[in-house]
């Protein structure tokens, strides 16, 4: 589908990517890309980056690729000032780096629930921390006009509820929102700095989605998930499009929830023309009592 946004929002704008070699980060790559921007991404696998640069390249983007792991504070600080080497300065930082797998609670060792919390959580604490220095007003790179850069972290709808087998996700993008809105509170103040997330519901062609929901269960979900419908990976790309050039510059602290509407899924208890016959019942059963005068 054509993106509705100009071909020039993001023009002149230098974005860094982690796990932008593949799913959604792969996407926002590209329509970022699409969108003006050059784009560095960070991600574990040299091939997913190599394929993933050479893609956007072909696209007549500006691309880099730098190998890293957003856990080790080392990488996440050497790949932002390689960014800032390579392209001269650093705009928008997408933290879309992230690890997931399906386990019971009660199987789940404490090195299972940690690796997961220190990739989303601490690898997104890791990024924005080192990019502040670049993202900040006045930062290196930046005009004196420009103001401060901005921070986009992809989370999820799990914590909002509870969640089957999702124990360790559930708290990582529970902490992950909370960095959202704390660091949009401070960096915001301090270097106007917008820091917003995203919360993706079940997104095709995803690894996430192959991890998540295997053929064996997507099949069913519809049956009860009432507002059940896999998303696009272009629909996550727009909205962070949205928060991330002009259209957003008054939006600092969201988490977007772009899932049609599912987290608020409940099966329905009762047929449509039955709750009206029994809601009409119950009424008249409540006026017939006596009211008590005490
Ligand atoms: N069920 C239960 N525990 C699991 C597991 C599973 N399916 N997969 C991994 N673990 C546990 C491991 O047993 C290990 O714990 P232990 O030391 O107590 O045995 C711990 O998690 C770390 O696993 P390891 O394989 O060493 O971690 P890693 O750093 O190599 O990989 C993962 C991290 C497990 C999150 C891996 O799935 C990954 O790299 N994911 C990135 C891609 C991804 O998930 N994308 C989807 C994003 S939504």
């Amino acid at each position: 589908m054509d993106s509705p946004f100009k071909p020039d929002v993001l023009k002149g704008k230098v974005a860094l990517i982690t796990g932008g070699g593949s799913g959604i980060g792969f996407e926002i790559s590209s329509q970022f890309g699409k969108h003006g921007a050059s784009i560095a991404i960070m991600g574990r696998r040299k091939q997913v980056l190599d394929a993933a640069v050479s893609d956007l390249r072909s696209l007549g983007i500006p691309a880099v690729g730098f190998e890293g792991d957003v856990r080790k504070p080392e990488d996440a600080r050497r790949v932002v000032e390689s960014t800032f080497n390579h392209f001269g300065k650093v705009d928008i930082l997408v933290n879309a780096a992230a690890g997931n797998f399906l386990a019971a609670a009660e199987d789940l060792s404490t090195n299972g629930f940690r690796t997961v919390l220190d990739i989303d959580a601490v690898g997104t604490f890791n990024m924005c921390r080192e990019a502040l220095k670049y993202l900040k007003k006045g930062g290196p790179g930046r005009d004196a006009s420009s103001g401060g850069g901005s921070i986009l972290n992809i989370s999820a709808t799990l914590h909002y509820t509870a969640s089957w087998y999702q124990i360790h996700v559930s708290a990582a993008k529970a902490a992950v929102d909370a960095a959202t809105r704390n660091l949009a509170l401070e960096w915001g103040t301090d270097y106007e700095i917008r820091v917003n997330g995203i919360a993706p519901g079940p997104i095709g062609g995803t690894p996430g989605m192959s991890k998540l929901g295997p053929d064996e269960i997507e099949n069913k979900a519809g049956d009860y998930i009432p507002l059940y419908k896999l998303g696009e990976k272009w629909d996550i790309a727009m909205a962070a499009l949205y928060l991330s050039c002009d259209s957003g510059k008054y939006v600092n602290g969201l988490t977007m929830v772009v899932d049609n509407g599912q987290w608020l899924s409940r099966p329905r208890h009762l047929p449509k023309e039955a709750v009206k016959e029994l809601s009409r019942v119950v009424e008249k059963r409540s006026r017939a009592k006596p009211t008590s005068k005490l």
